[in-house]
């Protein structure tokens, strides 16, 4: 448990910025965390993940702890279900992986989100039809400051679109250390209404599709579309869908026939973000090395060495392109330091 200081954290944020950290811990297991905590006040940490959603415009002037405690067991197991229990450090893509490699399912629509799983239920992460919670258990979790340890369930969490309360009435007073998920071990829930999964599986001509082909699917629709951020830096959607009045979408949609959108309840409808962007004439739209991605206009990349301010000033432009045309403002979805 070495520490650093004035380490860059290029490697270890998926838009690649190159900023630095005062200090910087790696934590490969719970005792360890609980030992750093306890030298720290809560304001002199800084918490990392797998660094994929979040924008890191200036340097940390603080203690980065890395959570990287590594793990996963299979805690109760029948005929037709499993608890898994994943450590928080674990890459997510390679625990979805794990899962469907070994026959389970409920996670496969979930495949190729780059980040760690401890912080996976903090936005409660989401793709083609499949959320987090849709399978999640129960996450155990320390409290910075008091060192308790707590054991959330599903209902504690108040998981919503890329909400939870780790976001909202507990943000930043816990650190997840481990998560638990009940995964199918036969009948799975195979969820391929979301037509590109459809189409894609009918080209791997795949009639009966399990886990490993629904992940199959999922990866190769990602990868044509998504930036792999080991190519080119990126912290996946920038934005969030937003979430708009019927009748404001009714007034939209009488101008721009086209608009895509999602019915949320009676009153409110969800937009996505993407469209909005490539209508304002953005897409592939570039500053510098901080551009909107030419294939999927709600990713912001970086190309190489643009700042974390780059693509900040970048973001803040498209606010105001889409609010001028739309009349719609748009929430970042990923963290802005
Ligand atoms: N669209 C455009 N232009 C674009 C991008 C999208 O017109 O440049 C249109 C598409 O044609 C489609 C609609 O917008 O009609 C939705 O696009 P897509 O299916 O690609 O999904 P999305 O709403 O852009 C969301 C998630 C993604 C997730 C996909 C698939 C959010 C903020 N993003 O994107 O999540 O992979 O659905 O489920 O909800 C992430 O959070 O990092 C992420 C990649």
């Amino acid at each position: 448990m070495d520490a650093q200081t004035n380490l860059s954290l290029k490697n270890f944020n998926t838009f690649g910025i190159d900023v630095k950290a005062k200090q910087f811990i790696e934590i490969q297991s719970v005792d360890e965390l609980k030992h750093v905590l306890k030298r720290f006040y809560t304001e002199e940490i800084f918490v990392l993940g797998g660094g994929s959603n979040m924008l890191l415009t200036k340097d940390i002037e603080k203690t980065v702890l890395y959570i990287n405690n590594k793990g996963i067991s299979i805690i109760e197991e029948n005929k037709n279900e499993s608890i898994i229990e994943v450590q928080s450090g674990e890459n997510w893509h390679e625990f979805v992986m794990w899962t469907v490699n070994n026959g389970y399912g409920g996670l496969e629509n979930l495949a190729l989100i780059p980040g760690h799983v401890g912080t996976a239920p903090v936005q409660n992460i989401g793709a083609y039809g499949v959320e987090l919670k849709d399978t999640f258990v129960s996450c155990r979790a320390i409290h910075r400051q008091t060192l308790d340890e707590k054991l959330f369930h599903l209902e504690d969490c108040k998981f919503g679109y890329r909400q939870s309360v780790f976001k909202s009435l507990l943000k930043d007073q816990y650190i997840i250390t481990s998560v638990r998920f009940k995964l199918t071990n036969q009948n799975h829930k195979i969820q391929t209404e979301y037509g590109a999964i459809k189409s894609e599986l009918s080209k791997m001509q795949v009639g009966d599709p399990g886990p490993e082909e629904v992940a199959k699917a999922v990866i190769a629709i990602r990868q044509s579309k998504l930036p792999d951020p080991k190519e080119i830096g990126n912290s996946g959607s920038f934005f969030k869908n937003p979430v708009i009045p019927t009748n404001q979408f009714k007034d939209l949609k009488s101008v721009y026939e086209d608009i895509p959108s999602y019915n949320i309840d009676e009153n409110h409808v969800k937009v996505p973000a993407g469209w909005l962007i490539e209508h304002s004439g953005l897409k592939g739209y570039r500053e510098g090395d901080a551009g909107v991605h030419k294939k999927q206009a709600l990713v912001l990349v970086n190309y190489g060495n643009a700042s974390g301010q780059d693509i900040l000033n970048l973001s803040v432009k498209v606010q105001g392109k889409v609010r001028d045309k739309f009349g719609i403002s748009l929430e970042a979805e990923v963290n802005i330091f």
